[in-house]
């Protein structure tokens, strides 16, 4: 099966981790990669659903993974010091999260959506963001890297992102951010606008 982009850059996030956790893995392509460039030692590849899971023990049949039905951490007994938590809402990033051990694990988490309310929800659940980076794919991806820790986010930063604003590559996806507003913003009612000229500036002023 072709990898995206956004695959690819994934499975380069588990250099040097032991045991990788990989959380609603469906077809199983990031620990697959991972295990081909030889970063990871062990897998545990884990779905809500039958369908995916055995779909991804087709393709991790020659590595050494562990395969479990859980919703998200709950039926999770084996020991890991990296998980992964990608392409999902963050509604449900942040659900499963709930549950995530009270232990020294990274955490790679990636929302296909509404990256903001991801990171309000690690400050206010005492996590950290140790590291921010932007995938240019079909669409633009943030991928969070995550430890247990106290931070506070100030409302740009909720949006810009604490570390994605330092990097140089985020002017692309806040002008990206800029053109959506942009397309918006006639056809919206004054209350949207009003929002949407707060949201502009923020993504301008930096
Ligand atoms: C869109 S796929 C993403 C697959 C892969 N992680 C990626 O980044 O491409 C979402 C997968 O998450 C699984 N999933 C949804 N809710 C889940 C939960 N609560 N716990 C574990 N897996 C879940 C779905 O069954 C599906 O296989």
């Amino acid at each position: 099966m072709a990898r995206s982009k956004r695959i690819l850059f994934l499975a380069e996030l588990t250099k040097g981790y032991h045991t990788v956790l990989d959380i609603g893995t469906d077809h199983g392509l990031v620990l697959e990669r991972a295990f081909e460039l030889g970063y990871i030692k062990e897998g545990i590849a884990s779905d809500l659903r039958e369908k995916p899971l055995k779909s991804a023990e087709n393709n991790l049949k020659n590595y050494p993974v562990t395969f479990v039905i859980s919703d998200g951490f709950l039926a999770i007994r084996k020991p890991f010091d990296l998980a992964i938590i990608a392409g999902m809402g963050a509604h449900l990033i942040c659900d499963i999260m709930d549950h995530a051990p009270k232990k020294d694990i990274t955490y790679i988490l990636q929302s296909n959506d509404k990256t903001d309310i991801l990171r309000e929800y690690l400050m206010n659940h005492g996590f950290m963001i140790l590291d921010e980076y932007l995938v240019k794919d079909k669409f633009f991806y943030i991928v969070l890297k995550v430890k247990r820790g106290f931070s506070k986010l100030s409302h740009e930063d909720l949006i810009l992102g604490p570390v994605l604003k330092t990097k140089p590559e985020s002017r692309m996806f806040y002008d990206h951010k800029i053109e959506q507003i942009d397309k918006i913003y006639e056809k919206t009612d004054d209350f949207r606008k009003e929002e949407l000229d707060k949201m502009r500036k923020i993504y301008k002023n930096i």
